[in-house]
């Protein structure tokens, strides 16, 4: 029997997650759903952000469905003492380097974006974000002293091997899609974009098929919003991806409707194993009044469905039932409708 292990975590995190926890159920009953704390919900009990017993469930299970992490009362922390702690354990320590973040806008929802409804109409692009590199994970990272008075250091560090895996992510991806890849990179100032577009430009020439093009981190946020249709696969760095996530999340209307997976390289039955989850956070502003809007969250488990359990058939019924729901005019709060979390989930339900 698969497992998967459900992370709620904190925020909306519980009541998003355990949405499409229940969707996920309802759609295999073979499957073992198992909770575990995570982030600011484990350290509410004493526990670290990431405790054993929930790395022990995630080290059996075929895929993590992960909420979210953060909470107010940890501003201004140190990461070894924050909630956000465990994601970058769970990223680092199962090497879940391939972050997809797909962005299509559902048919209805154009008015919702803050761009005009032509702009984004049809919009259909991915972001491969590496995930376990860059700025997240270099050493020196800490507080200290510097010319005597307080100081701080973030190290942004690539290797060419690393690069390389998460180009072929794109390329691959692209492949079966409009065949175009924009690398992203701040080249003109960074040595770490230097090697990135050059291994990026190395691994394209095995790929002839696909057409390449390079932008500076700056243009890649204005051309985003200048021209989104134009964009196909979105392929950056860690903290590059991070932000122009975000960025191109707000074209569908609502971050809120945006899943990822994060995948690595140990293998499933049925595909990867890999971590699930809406790419938005904790949303502590609407945390606890059951508005969220659980999408993200039910579309992260189509991707789990599709690339952890190899069941193309049911994440694409989930998928089928969520665009169904849209067309039908449902409409959380932050869309301009009146349904709550729970009424929200039971439309796309009813579409199964
Ligand atoms: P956020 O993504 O939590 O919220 C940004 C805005 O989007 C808020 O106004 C929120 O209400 C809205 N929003 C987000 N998800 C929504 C949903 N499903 N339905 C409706 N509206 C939604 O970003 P933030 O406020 O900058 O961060 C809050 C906390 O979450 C921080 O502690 C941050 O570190 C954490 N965070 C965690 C993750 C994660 O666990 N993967 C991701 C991002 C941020
Ligand atoms: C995301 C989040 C995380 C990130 C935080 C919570 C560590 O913003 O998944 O996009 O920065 O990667
Ligand atoms: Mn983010």
């Amino acid at each position: 029997m698969a497992t998967v292990a459900v992370l709620p975590g904190d925020g909306i995190g519980p009541e998003i997650t355990r949405a499409a926890a229940s969707l996920l159920r309802q759609l295999r009953p073979d499957i073992e759903t198992v909770e575990s704390p995570v982030g600011g919900a484990a350290m509410a009990l004493g526990k670290p952000a990431l405790p054993p017993e929930t790395r022990t469930l995630c080290d059996r299970a075929e895929a993590i469905l992960f909420g979210s992490v953060g909470l107010p009362q940890y501003e201004g922390k140190p990461l070894a003492e924050r909630p956000e702690l465990a994601l970058l354990q769970l990223r680092g320590d199962y090497e879940l380097y391939a972050n997809v973040r797909p962005v299509r806008v559902f048919p209805g929802l154009e008015d919702a974006s803050s761009l005009k409804p032509e702009l984004v109409r049809g919009l259909d692009l991915v972001v491969v974000r590496e995930l376990t590199g860059g700025i997240y994970f270099g050493k020196p990272k800490e507080q200290r002293q510097i010319d005597g008075e307080d100081g701080a250091v973030d190290t942004m560090v690539y290797k060419a091997s690393e690069i390389d895996r998460i180009a072929r992510v794109a390329f691959d991806l692209a492949r079966g899609r409009r065949k175009h890849v924009t690398s992203v990179d701040k080249q003109n100032i960074l040595e770490t974009s230097r090697l990135w577009r050059r291994v990026v430009d190395r691994v394209a020439a095995e790929y002839p098929d696909v057409e390449l093009d390079h932008l500076l981190v700056d243009n890649a946020a204005m051309q985003l919003v200048r021209r989104p249709g134009d964009f196909d696969v979105m392929l950056t760095e860690n903290m590059f991806g991070d932000i122009l996530s975000d960025e191109a999340a707000i074209l569908t209307g609502s971050i809120g409707t945006l899943p990822s997976a994060s995948l690595g390289t140990r293998k499933t039955a049925g595909g990867a194993f890999g971590l699930f989850e809406p790419i938005s956070g904790s949303a502590p502003d609407i945390a606890g009044k059951g508005i969220a809007n659980p999408t993200a969250a039910i579309l992260s488990a189509a991707m789990l469905l599709r690339l952890s359990l190899g069941d193309d058939t049911n994440a694409t019924r989930l998928e089928r039932a969520v665009e169904a729901a849209y067309a039908g005019g449902a409409r959380t709060t932050e869309l301009g409708g009146t349904l709550g979390t729970d009424a929200f989930t039971e439309i796309v339900r009813a579409a199964l």
